[in-house]
Formats: C-alpha cells, structure tokens, sequence
C-alpha cells in the first residue's frame, strides 16, 4: 500500500507524473514507481522479475528513492537519468560557447552542471584574434547565468549550476562579491576554490600571490587576510560564496592517475572529473526502524537490504542511461560513480529520541554512515564480482587489493524534491522550523502549517492542546509552553536554534565515511557575526571537509537550490 502525504501528491502531479501531450497525468504514483523499477531492473541477467519487484517494494515503500531525473525520466525515450554533472570550461570562445551548449541540453533533462571557470584569461587581457580585451570569467558566468534563466527544461525545473574560482586567479575578488551585485547572478551556487597553501597563508598571515593562468605571470599580491575577510564578509553578507577545499578534495579522488578533480555538481555533494556524471539515491532513514518492546530501535538488517538493493540500482541506471554526449559516456561508464546517500536524519532522532544537538546524535551519525558505507563497498565489491570492476580499476587508488564496481559509492544529497516524497526531513539537516508559512506549489495561496513529525509525537505524549497548536502557530516556538517537558523542548530544537558547532559535527561525522562529499547548509541566526562565519570556515578545513555553505537567517540572496516550501 502506497501512502503519501498531500504535499508528495501535489510534487508529484505537478512535476513527476508522466503528462501527454495536451498536459494531462497519464500515470499514478504507483505506476510511476512501477516505471522506473521494471527499467531499473532491466539490466538484470537472472532474476530479473525478482529485481524488478525489490526495487518497487523498496520504492513504494518510500525506503529509498533515486535522483529525480530517475523518477522523473526512467522509461521514457532517450530518458537522461543523472542529477549530477561538471563541464570543463576552456580558455576560447569556441570552448565557452560549446559547454553552454552542452549544459544547456543538461538543463533540459533536469540535471545539474558545475564548471570551473579558473582557466579562463583575466578580465582586460589582450584577446589576439579579436584585437581587443577579455571579458574575463565573471562576465561569462552573467552569459551562462541568463542562458540557464532561458532554458526551463519543460516547465519540470530549472537549470541549476555552481561555479567555482580557484583563489589565486586574478579576477577572484569580483567572484566573490558577484552575486551581491544588482544585476546579480540567480542560477549559480558560487564557491571558493581554497587551496591548502591559502589556508595556511590566512593562518600565518602571509601574501598571496594573484596568477594569470594562461601567462603564469603574477598580476597582483595582497594580503591572505585581506582575501579571506572578503570572502567572510560576503557569505555572512548573501550566504555566497561557500568554500570548496579542493586539496582535502583530491587527496581523496580515487583515480588520480585519470585526472585531477577541480570542480563539483552544483550543491557539492559529488567532486567530478571533466565530463563526468554521477546518479544519486538516498535512503529513508525515519523507515529503517523497527519497534521492540515498546521502543524504537534501528532496524540494522532491513537497513543492510536496503543498501545493497540501492548500490545495485546505482549501478543499473549506468548501464541503462541515456548519454547526451559521447564524452559523458566516455568518463561516466570508465568510472561508474554512485551516490547513495540518506535522508530522514532528524526525523530519525526524533524517533529515538535523541537531540540532534548532543554528542549522542553526532556518535550515531558516525556509527550510521560508518555501517552505510562499509555495506556500500560490500555490494559494489559483489557487484564486481559479478558483473566485472569498473574499467579505470586499473588506474585507481583500489587496484590491485580492492575489488570494486564503482569509483565512489556514497553522497549525502541535499533531497531537496524526494524528501517530500517520502514525507520525511532533508538530507542531514535538522527540522527547519515547527511552523512554517506555506507556499502553494502554483505560488497563489499560503498558509501556515505546523511540522506533522512534531504534532504526532506531541500527540502520543498526550500534550496536544488548542492551546499548543495556537502558540505554535503564532510564534513557531515551543520555548513558552509550560505543560511541554524539557526534554521534548531540547529534542524540538530547530536550525537557527542549533548551534553551528553541532551543525559541524554533524557534516564532520557523514562526511568522515562519506567517499564523495556532503551538501549541508550551516544555519545562522541573524545576530551571527563575520566573526562567527570566519571561525566556522577554518573549522570546515581542520575538520577536513571537503565544501562548507552557511546560510545566515535574513541575508539576502535567492540561492539557487531553495529548500522546497513544502516540507
Ligand atoms: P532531488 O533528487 O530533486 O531531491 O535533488 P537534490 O536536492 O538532492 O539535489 C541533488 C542534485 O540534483 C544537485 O546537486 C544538483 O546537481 C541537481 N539538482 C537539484 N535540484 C535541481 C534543480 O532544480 N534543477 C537542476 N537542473 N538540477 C537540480
Ligand atoms: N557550494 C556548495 N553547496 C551549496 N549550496 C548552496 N550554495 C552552495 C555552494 N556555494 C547547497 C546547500 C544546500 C543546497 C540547497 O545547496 O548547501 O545543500
């Protein structure tokens, strides 16, 4: 049986549900998840039926679910089933203009591309073949910014791109304030390229050095701190840009004899090679549990299952794909990177009970994704076995000791659509807010609804009261409520009311058995200092993550990635 929440039902209707021509539903939900796991499995050489009804049950079960190009594409012709892309972007007109193309057909399938733009000659350098001046890589970003605004991809979603600048290119200090310009760019997510050797200069207050990449000349050198503060400044400013810790990144990359890794997919939570692809799925932790003795417990086994059946799925929508170029295919299928990944986090330590903000919660995460992690390479290890290890084996850090099927295996994703499917909290985030203002999906009606995972277990403590419901909905806070224990108060405690140490501690322990990256948003409260954002970014390095965002309550910026209003 197929349950879904209203707000699931009207995502799905609006944006997933397959439409004729005229733009009426032809499928329902079920038939939707029945599409995607009868050509999930269709790469299956024995037991395909078997296949093929696991991978429903664990779809309409809501215990894992694919990136949405694989809901929304899986089944349809030349169907492209991959959320995650990075594009190179060369220094030449020719090699801007073919990549805007190239993302603009990835926009259309629902995907999401990152480029680099540090190759890129410096605003004002001398272009030879036009007898004139660059623009420089700002000025393209504007280019791809308005190019994505145009393409929106059958009215299912729209482009969303990161860009990113390497720190010591000549044009950085434009970067980092790009965004909080009037004529402000609205499709990109920006970061920082930050280099090991810059962070060190920040802490011993050295200078630092400005290159043209194309003459390999210094064009400027200034300050490391004055940089940094920048940098700082801005993102407690606008939330842009985050940082991207390309070092901790390739000191990780698993085929660096392939290439080296300079850019992600637009939230982060995959590093790519040029022209690389990845697919996402993630599990639906509030469903992996089981209740004994009146109390609810990790249910480890189903969770196993459910980890092996994802990998396998992962690896099946490789071979199954629709490849837009022959360069994707190229990469994509040398390296077959997955990311399997979760969702339902809070919602999970609300069911056992535990505060996100404790050293409990934190513990948990590790032994969680320590446990997903380990039974992720298992199956991609089996998988290899069975189906032959993924063809840049050779080249990579795993040869000749480590059988493997894939390249990467695991990503914590934003879920920024499939956790409303599955009705259940973002990635690894904490609850956003007990009440919140909800925006139609058509954009013409609001209301303010109350969090449904807080009423039922309000509900169960035999505390919900006219009274509770009004003050929640007036203030979005419980903190005044009398008749509410402590206890409840504390494991109710929201983003902004979470300090960002545990926010930290929560991406340091995913991130820690997490081969590719973690997209996670660190919620500040509006009163939070550049001070406060400066000490949580050189956190982010010694922590050894591989990307950091923050998002300071009130700032101004339309982030290209919004959480969907729904949840
Ligand atoms: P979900 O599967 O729709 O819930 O997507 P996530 O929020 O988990 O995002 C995963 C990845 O999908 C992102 O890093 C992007 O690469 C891509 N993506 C997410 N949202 C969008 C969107 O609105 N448009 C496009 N083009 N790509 C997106
Ligand atoms: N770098 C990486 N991820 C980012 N996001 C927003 N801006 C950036 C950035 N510059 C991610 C957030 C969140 C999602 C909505 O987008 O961290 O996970």
């Amino acid at each position: 049986m197929l349950t879904l929440s209203n707000n699931a039902r009207q995502i799905l209707n609006e944006r997933y549900l397959l439409k004729d021509n005229k733009g009426h539903i032809i499928e329902t939900p079920q038939q939707l998840f029945k599409r995607v796991a009868t050509f999930v499995a269709g790469c299956e050489k024995r037991q395909k039926d078997l296949f093929e009804i696991q991978f429903y049950k664990m779809l309409s079960g809501l215990y894992f679910l694919p990136n949405s190009p694989t809901l929304m594409n899986a089944g349809c012709k030349k169907g492209q089933l991959s959320a995650c892309f990075v594009l190179p972007v060369e220094d030449s007109l020719k090699g801007i203009f073919n990549t805007l193309k190239y993302a603009a057909l990835i926009h259309q399938s629902g995907g999401g591309t990152g480029f680099n733009f540090s190759k890129l000659r410096p605003k004002d350098e001398i272009v030879s073949s036009a007898s004139g001046s660059s623009s420089g890589p700002v000025a393209f970003i504007k280019v791809y910014d308005a190019a994505t605004e145009y393409v929106k991809q059958g009215g299912k979603r729209r482009g969303a791109n990161m860009g990113i600048l390497n720190i010591d290119h000549p044009d950085i200090e434009a970067f980092i304030t790009s965004k909080s310009s009037r004529d402000a760019i609205e499709n990109f997510n920006i970061s920082v390229g930050i280099s090991d050797d810059f962070m060190r200069a920040v802490v011993q207050d050295l200078n630092w050095n400005l290159i043209n990449p194309r003459t390999k000349k210094i064009t400027k050198v200034l300050k490391a701190k004055d940089l940094w503060h920048l940098i700082v400044h801005e993102a407690w400013r606008t939330g842009d840009p985050g940082l991207i810790f390309i070092d901790t990144i390739n000191t990780q990359n698993p085929t660096p004899k392939i290439g080296r890794i300079d850019c992600t997919n637009p939230c982060g939570e995959v590093p790519l090679l040029n022209y690389e692809s990845c697919n996402l799925g993630s599990i639906n932790l509030a469903k992996m549990i089981v209740e004994k003795d009146e109390k609810i417990l990790i249910d480890w086994k189903k969770l196993t299952k459910t980890i092996h059946l994802g990998i396998r799925f992962l690896d099946n929508i490789i071979t199954l794909n629709h490849y837009l170029l022959p360069q994707i295919k190229r990469i994509t299928t040398a390296n077959r990177k997955i990311g399997l990944g979760v969702m339902g986090w809070a919602e999970l330590l609300i069911l056992l009970e535990v505060p996100y903000a404790s050293d409990e919660a934190v513990a948990l995460a590790e032994q969680v994704m320590q446990f997903i992690k380990k039974e992720s390479f298992t199956a991609s290890e089996k998988l290899a076995n069975e189906r032959g290890v993924f063809p840049n084996w050779n080249d990579s850090i795993y040869s000749p000791k480590y059988k493997l099927r894939n390249a990467t295996c695991n990503s914590i994703a934003p879920t920024g659509t499939i956790s409303v499917i599955a009705n259940t909290s973002y990635s690894i985030e904490p609850l956003f807010a007990l009440a919140y203002n909800r925006v139609g999906i058509l954009g013409n009606e609001t209301q303010t609804e109350i969090n449904t995972l807080f009423i039922e277990k309000i509900k169960q403590l035999n505390l919900w009261t006219p009274q509770v419901e009004n003050t929640v909905l007036r203030t979005g806070s419980i903190e005044n409520i009398k008749i509410i224990p402590d206890h409840i108060k504390h494991l109710f405690k929201t983003s902004l009311d979470i300090s960002w140490q545990y926010h930290l501690l929560h991406q340091r322990a995913f991130q820690k058995y997490t081969d590719n990256a973690v997209s996670k948003t660190i919620n500040l409260s509006e009163e939070k200092t550049a001070e406060d954002v400066s000490k949580i970014f050189m956190t982010a390095w010694n922590y050894k993550l591989k990307g950091i965002t923050i998002y300071r309550y009130g700032s101004k910026t339309n982030q290209v990635l919004q959480k969907c209003s729904l949840n």
